[in-house]
């Protein structure tokens, strides 16, 4: 396989990221992409966005946030992870997460968490074997503000 390189996200993978997104069923335009990721930038302290890049295209993607609530202790989370699909069962996927963990870890965080549609049974092994346990269940409901109730 051809060198992998890990680091943070900069602006300019912004295409890279909106057409791994597009895969995942989440449309996103690589200048609204460019734009979150300028954001993401500024916040710093509390988010993390992460690429896999081979030969300067980028070929995975991760986004991790710290939670600091006054209900928990603070912890990570990741976002979003996608690998290009041609490039699956590489290991780039671990990669990503491990990178996660220690930027998690670096902030003083003790956990990292991620939620995962229940469809994504191939995601959940992966997250298995990398040490994540399930915790609950939840129902995730959305409320339109746009329209009166
Ligand atoms: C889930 C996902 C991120 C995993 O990324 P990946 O790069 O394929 O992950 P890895 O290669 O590190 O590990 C995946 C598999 O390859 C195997 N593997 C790890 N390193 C390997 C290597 N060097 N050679 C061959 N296989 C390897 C692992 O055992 C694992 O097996 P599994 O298929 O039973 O899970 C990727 O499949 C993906 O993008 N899926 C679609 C998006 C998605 O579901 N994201 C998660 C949303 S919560």
């Amino acid at each position: 396989m051809k060198e992998i390189e890990i680091r943070m996200a900069t602006p300019n993978d912004a295409d890279g990221i909106a057409s791994l997104c597009h895969h995942l069923g989440y449309p996103c335009q690589p200048n609204e992409a460019r734009k979150r990721l300028d954001r993401s930038q500024r916040e710093n302290s509390t988010r993390a966005n992460i690429v896999a890049a081979s030969q300067g295209r980028v070929v995975a993607w991760i986004e991790v946030l710290l939670r600091d609530t006054i209900a928990a202790d603070v912890f990570g989370e990741i976002d979003g992870l996608i690998v290009d699909e041609e490039l699956r069962g590489g290991g780039i996927g671990s990669r990503l997460v491990e990178e996660a963990c220690k930027w998690v870890r670096q902030r003083g965080a003790q956990r990292l968490r991620v939620r995962s549609n229940v469809t994504r049974e191939h995601a959940h092994s992966f997250y298995g074997r990398l040490g994540f346990r399930p915790v609950k269940n939840q129902v995730v409901m959305d409320r339109p503000l746009d329209q009166d109730v």
